[in-house]
């Protein structure tokens, strides 16, 4: 047996350390992705540290307490029993063995990629980088980030001279590097989150070793793939897929609505082929941080490579345009009232972007909300997981949550987000006028529901 040197060791000590749970595992960023990622980690024995800049989040963890909706503060105050903790001080850098970076990866005003959420990590993690060390992106970026972005700030800027384990050279002065995209469907409770597999795709083949090894502690399956570039795009395609499909059945939506077509049934019947056909659903227009925004990662980056992405604008055209067909479809619906929109009351029905979750991002609810304001509707709203609306960062609302009483005194009442709380048969039953955006109202058949 040849004799190996303390690099190619490395990996292997950092993979005994985590086969013996004794690896230190640091979480930057945690929001929706990153803290409950730290939590599976704990749960299976190992010592997290979250990194967050909000210092608020901080706080609040390490009083126990939780700041998203599914996540209890029993969870928190047992995660904190078993060792984790969180920090806004990245000199805690150093401690760790592996480092996995879930910020934000919003789009700037010109729809590009904003990546400064990316650079600012990798800028605070450089200078306490050390040897051995693995970092993982899970961001949704388009391909090239890890390489081209993230792996020349941490060489730059290391100050130990050391560099991203390449090829099959070791070196004592190396630290590994991979791409593994988060695949979470918030509000999804059919699959477990460890039943999700797990993509992978190290700069080197020690690095996607590393990175199989340590996500394989807490996920059932791990499928390598042999970049980090081929793990950003697989999710990129992931998300496309969903976008564009999404767009076809809105657009097919708004043609079965003028030939007098329930599309909901067509989709239905459709669903039962045994194969060859995923079924999509139409709604008032996309929202989340992901389908609305990942697909411009690739547009913005294929222009690099003279490259069009014409089915992304072709979606992007079609789902953009949805709020404006709710508004349209209200408008209409008040006027077969003998009302206009200009004055009249309008309850909006779920504001988070999808039903049973808690998160507001990108939310069709907010553009319709606003839309509705502009033609001189006074507006208020419903949802079970939003006391109020505040700013972000495409709107400031201020809005209170209406109590969900006396629909008949609203003149419309729109369903956005079906919620699995709301009790339809009573909101039909109550409202003069229901426009239902999401096919909430099924089987409720009554000439004040208008289906849109
Ligand atoms: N939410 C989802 O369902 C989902 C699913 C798949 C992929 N993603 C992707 O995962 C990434 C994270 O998304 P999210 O939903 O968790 O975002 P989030 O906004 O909920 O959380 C991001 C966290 O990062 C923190 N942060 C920002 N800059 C930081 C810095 N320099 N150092 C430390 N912390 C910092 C923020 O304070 C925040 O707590 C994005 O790229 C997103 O596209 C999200």
């Amino acid at each position: 047996m040849t004799d190996r040197t303390a690099a190619e060791r490395a990996p292997d000590s950092t993979i005994n350390k985590i086969e013996q749970r004794k690896a230190r595992v640091g979480i930057i960023g945690l929001g929706y992705v990153g803290l409950p990622l730290a939590l599976l980690f704990t749960e299976q024995k190992f010592a997290v540290t979250g990194f967050d800049i909000d210092k608020r989040k901080v706080d609040t963890l390490a009083q126990g307490g939780s700041y998203i909706y599914r996540i209890s503060s029993e969870e928190i105050k047992a995660a904190n029993a078993r060792g984790f903790s969180a920090t806004s001080d990245y000199a805690h850098i150093e401690e760790m063995d592996a480092i996995i970076i879930c910020v934000p990866t919003p789009l700037n005003q010109y729809h590009e990629p904003d990546l400064s959420y990316i650079t600012d990590t990798t800028h605070a993690i450089a200078p306490h980088l050390r040897a051995g060390q693995l970092v993982v992106l899970e961001s949704t970026t388009y391909p090239g980030t890890t390489e081209e972005v993230m792996v020349p700030i941490l060489e730059k800027e290391n100050k130990l001279g050391l560099k991203a384990a390449r090829g099959d050279s070791s070196s004592q002065k190396e630290f590994f590097v991979a791409f593994s995209p988060e695949r979470e469907d918030p509000g999804n409770t059919t699959v477990a989150r460890r039943d999700i597999p797990k993509v992978v795709g190290g700069v080197n083949p020690r690095a996607s070793q590393l990175a199989g090894a340590l996500y394989g502690s807490i996920f059932h399956r791990i499928v390598p793939v042999s970049s980090p570039a081929a793990a950003e795009m697989t999710k990129l395609l992931e998300n496309i897929y969903r976008c564009v499909n999404i767009a076809l059945v809105n657009e097919l939506k708004l043609l079965s609505l003028r030939m007098g077509i329930d599309i909901w049934e067509v989709i239905e019947a459709a669903s039962t082929k045994p194969f060859g056909f995923h079924p999509f659903y139409p709604g008032p227009g996309l929202g989340g941080h992901c389908i609305p925004v990942d697909p411009f990662y690739l547009s913005w980056k294929a222009k690099e490579w003279d490259f069009r992405t014409r089915f992304i604008e072709l979606a992007g055209e079609i789902n953009v345009n949805m709020p404006y067909h709710v508004l349209a479809s209200i408008g209409g619906a008040l006027n077969q009232h003998k009302k206009s929109l200009n004055g009249s009351r309008v309850l909006i029905l779920g504001v988070a972007y999808k039903k049973d979750i808690d998160d507001l991002r990108e939310s069709p609810a907010l553009t319709i909300i606003e839309l509705l304001q502009h033609e001189g509707a006074l507006v208020s709203y419903h949802d079970p997981y939003f006391p109020f609306i505040g700013k972000g960062r495409k709107y400031d609302l201020q809005m209170k949550r209406s109590e969900l009483e006396k629909l008949g005194e609203y003149d419309c009442v729109v369903i956005v987000t079906d919620h699995s709380d709301y009790d339809y048969g009573r909101i039909v039953a109550e409202a003069r006028l229901v426009v239902d955006t999401r096919n909430a109202t099924k089987g409720l058949s009554s000439p004040k529901v208008v289906r849109c």
